[in-house]
């Protein structure tokens, strides 16, 4: 039998995810467990590149652990754990610091996003960010990343760095392919929908977060910028009228062709309003699901030992593999 190719992918516990997180990721994350080994991660270490309140990033782990749970990811198929659980990601990063110039650090558009947001904290874990995620992904030979577009060049580096590696000592780690959807890999803000939807944007009716309620996502979506003309069309000169097809083709499962059919002389408000009630009969499942899981701590506490366990198993033979080929001497 054919071994199953490994799929890795994170999500940061800062911020309620939105649905951009949702349909650019953890929806695929969900749909293709079954044809992988597939391992996911809640990437506590990377959300303290911005400042955390403590309490509240405990809160926020647990509570992107339960909605993993909530949108189908099961334990019984995936190895779900917490990134900081796994002291080898730590450590795999230091060897790969020392393989990633500064400058293809610098270059990082999304260091560059954060930085202008949060000059006031300008660390070098903002910078070595990618790092870390290279590690993440390099530990467990992924073959495949599902992700949505903005992490599309962090994954370049994650290649870049296993190649790196490999020529430079020999071969050691797979060089992993991003899988980013045609459909749906960047879900834009509500706002301004040239920007994309980010679950930290400052304005809360920029974006619709996966605990949001029915009056809440209604009033958001009802909100939401078009633009001053009625046609109902996907095309880059209606970056609001095409995130609304794109969000609801989503949530029904059909394509943007058929979205623009059903949609073919109505209005922008019932464009609005048929969108909000779609994305609501997704959402109010996952939301009762999520709230179950989140009482019965002891679940959510195995799940999560066993998580860490498995992955350690396979993060612990990377690194010794890695340990050895730069050199280091065996404890034992
Ligand atoms: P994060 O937590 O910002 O986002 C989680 C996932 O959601 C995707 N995403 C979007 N997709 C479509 N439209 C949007 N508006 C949108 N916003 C976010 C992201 O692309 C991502 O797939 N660095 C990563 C976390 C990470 C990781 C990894 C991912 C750490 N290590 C290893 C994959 C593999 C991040 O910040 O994701």
């Amino acid at each position: 039998m054919e071994e199953k190719k490994t799929i890795f992918s994170g999500v940061q516990p800062s911020g309620t995810p939105s649905i951009g997180n949702y349909l650019g990721a953890i929806k695929n994350m969900s749909a293709m467990q079954d044809g992988y080994r597939s391992i996911y991660c809640i990437v506590d270490m990377h959300a303290i590149s911005v400042r955390q309140e403590p309490a509240e990033l405990r809160e926020k782990t647990m509570k992107l652990l339960a909605l993993y749970l909530a949108c189908g990811i099961d334990p019984a198929k995936s190895v779900i754990f917490v990134q900081s659980h796994v002291s080898a990601h730590a450590e795999l990063a230091w060897v790969l610091n020392t393989l990633t110039y500064v400058g293809e650090l610098n270059r990082m558009t999304q260091y560059k996003d954060k930085i202008a947001k949060h000059s006031d904290n300008i660390n070098a874990g903002l910078l070595n960010y990618p790092i870390l995620m290279a590690s993440d992904i390099l530990l467990y030979n992924t073959d495949i990343v599902p992700v949505g577009q903005d992490q599309k060049q962090h994954l370049e580096l994650s290649r870049t760095l296993a190649e790196r590696f490999n020529s430079r000592y020999s071969p050691t780690f797979t060089v992993p392919e991003p899988f980013i959807p045609k459909v749906g890999a960047k879900i834009m803000s509500l706002s301004e929908p040239t920007k994309k939807m980010s679950k930290s944007d400052e304005n809360e009716n920029a974006f619709i977060s996966m605990t949001d309620d029915e009056a809440t996502i209604m009033r958001k979506l009802k909100r939401a910028v078009t633009d001053s003309d009625t046609e109902i069309k996907y095309t880059s000169s209606k970056p609001g009228v095409s995130n609304l097809l794109t969000i609801y083709s989503l949530c029904e499962g059909i394509t943007i062709k058929q979205a623009e059919e059903r949609f073919c002389g109505c209005g922008y408000e019932e464009l609005k309003e048929k969108t909000a009630e779609s994305v609501i009969k997704i959402l109010k499942p996952i939301q009762q699901r999520q709230k179950e899981i989140l009482l019965d701590k002891e679940y959510m506490r195995v799940v999560l030992t066993e998580g860490a366990q498995k992955a350690e198993n396979i993060a612990r033979k990377t690194l010794s593999k890695v340990y050895r080929k730069v050199g280091f001497v065996s404890r034992t």
